[in-house]
């Protein structure tokens, strides 16, 4: 054992056992080393005896959250211009800011909210799209990098479809800008990896989904992108990529959908059943957005039959559609939509539980990254101690009782401590 790379945390520590189950030991030890998990211990182990303990009795340690789906530059205007459908809202909001982005001091300005709210927050992994901006996309890296936050990056491919003042003048310009910006990036950062963005079918040429896909290609890149989010937008992929059997279908006869490429795909919320069985056989990471989901009218989403089918599902704060960074907030979301869903939709799917929506939020999303979202043995150490000091409560509560209610009500910010590969950020 190396004592130098060896931590002790002390507190009552959770993560999910299983898609359904808890794991939570009051009072207990979580040790770690070389950035990953031990083991978590109803006493200290004799060997690890000696070492200078972390001591949080009496919070909450649970493992830090991932959010497979949020655009750093919406950042700046979350929580307003909420009352639109997805492409209106696209051209009347998110385009004119993310047009700013073209300006370094402005990117440089925001992004360093952005970042600094996101470390605040209890996430602890991000995904993450930027612009179509290549220098933009790098001030946005360096400071993650400083953050010590475990992200991926995408600098965003839009060749058609777009205003003007925010569309790549072709496909080779932007295959070009995007190769350009991966010889800079790859291996520059120890924190941060570059993955594959193009924003949607709509807004990529079949010009650019070929280049692209030489690009995944020769860097073995992962991609991210959107899928069957807004009845609006699959009718016009619909019209668009006639030649596709569904939306998923106008990714994939690129290679892009899965397989080899580890890929996350947003939304997912009317995918029609033989884009799921694809999606499944694919190994494709849906990335589920409740609360965007409601604010841009794009519907419910069938998470249970995901679960139940044991696909890969994690949670996205898809910021600026949802306004809320906190992926605590996307699992209280998730179950409530979840909820009404489950009242309003003739398919009889149950809503999701508590458990199911931790599990989502923390190793759901997690595998994304590798061993990543819980405490056993070999998993990445990464960490968060809550602050439940703005929620005194007048008797005792037990540790689910108390992470369920961090669930519903913490802020965005609620955090005392954060580790991440064991390092610790504050
Ligand atoms: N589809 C294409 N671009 C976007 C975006 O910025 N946000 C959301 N929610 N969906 C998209
Ligand atoms: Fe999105």
């Amino acid at each position: 054992m190396d004592r130098q790379n060896t931590r002790v945390l002390k507190g009552d520590i959770c993560c999910s056992a299983d898609k359904n189950k808890l794991a939570a030991v009051r009072d207990g030890y979580l040790v770690c080393e070389d950035g990953l998990c031990v083991g978590v211990f109803p006493s200290l182990p004799e060997r690890y005896g000696g070492l200078e303990l972390e001591d949080y009795s009496g919070s909450l340690i649970v493992p830090g959250l991932v959010d497979l789906h949020i655009h750093a530059p919406q950042y700046a205007f979350r929580g307003f211009q909420m009352d639109l459908e997805l492409l209106d809202w696209l051209n009347s909001s998110a385009f004119p800011e993310e047009a700013r982005y073209a300006d370094a001091e402005y990117a440089e300005r925001a992004y360093s909210i952005f970042v600094r709210d996101l470390r605040n927050s209890p996430n602890t992994r991000a995904c993450i799209f930027s612009t179509l901006h290549v220098p933009a996309t790098k001030i946005l890296m360096n400071l993650l990098e400083d953050s010590g936050l475990e992200t991926m990056v995408g600098k965003v491919n839009m060749d058609r479809n777009c205003p003007d003042y925010l569309c790549e003048a072709s496909a080779g310009a932007s295959a070009e800008a995007t190769a350009a910006w991966l010889e800079e990036s790859l291996g520059s950062y120890a924190h941060v990896r570059p993955i594959l963005t193009p924003r949607f079918i709509p807004a990529c040429s079949d010009g650019l989904m070929e280049l692209l896909s030489q690009i995944q290609k020769k860097w073995r890149l992962p991609m991210q992108s959107h899928l069957s989010e807004n009845p609006g937008e699959i009718a016009w992929v619909r019209e668009l990529a006639p030649q596709s059997r569904f939306y998923g279908d106008a990714y994939d006869r690129f290679g892009l959908f899965g397989g080899d490429v580890p890929t996350i795909m947003a939304h997912c919320v009317h995918c029609p059943p033989e884009e799921i069985d694809l999606i499944e056989k694919r190994g494709v990471y849906i990335a589920h957005c409740p609360q965007s989901n409601t604010n841009l009218m794009s519907g419910a989403a069938p998470v249970r039959a995901f679960l139940d089918r044991g696909m890969r599902v994690g949670l996205g704060s898809d910021i600026a559609g949802g306004a809320s960074l906190s992926i605590f907030r996307a699992m209280a979301d998730a179950i409530q939509v979840s909820k009404l869903r489950s009242c309003l939709a003739p398919d009889g799917l149950r809503p999701i539980t508590m458990e199911e929506a931790f599990f989502m939020g923390t190793r759901g999303g997690g595998a994304f990254f590798g061993k990543v979202g819980s405490f056993e043995p070999g998993f990445e150490a990464d960490a968060i101690v809550l602050d439940e000091s703005r929620i005194p409560s007048p008797r005792e509560l037990t540790v689910k009782e108390r992470l369920e209610r961090f669930i519903y009500l913490s802020g965005d910010d609620w955090v005392l401590h954060k580790y991440v590969s064991g390092r610790r950020l504050f």
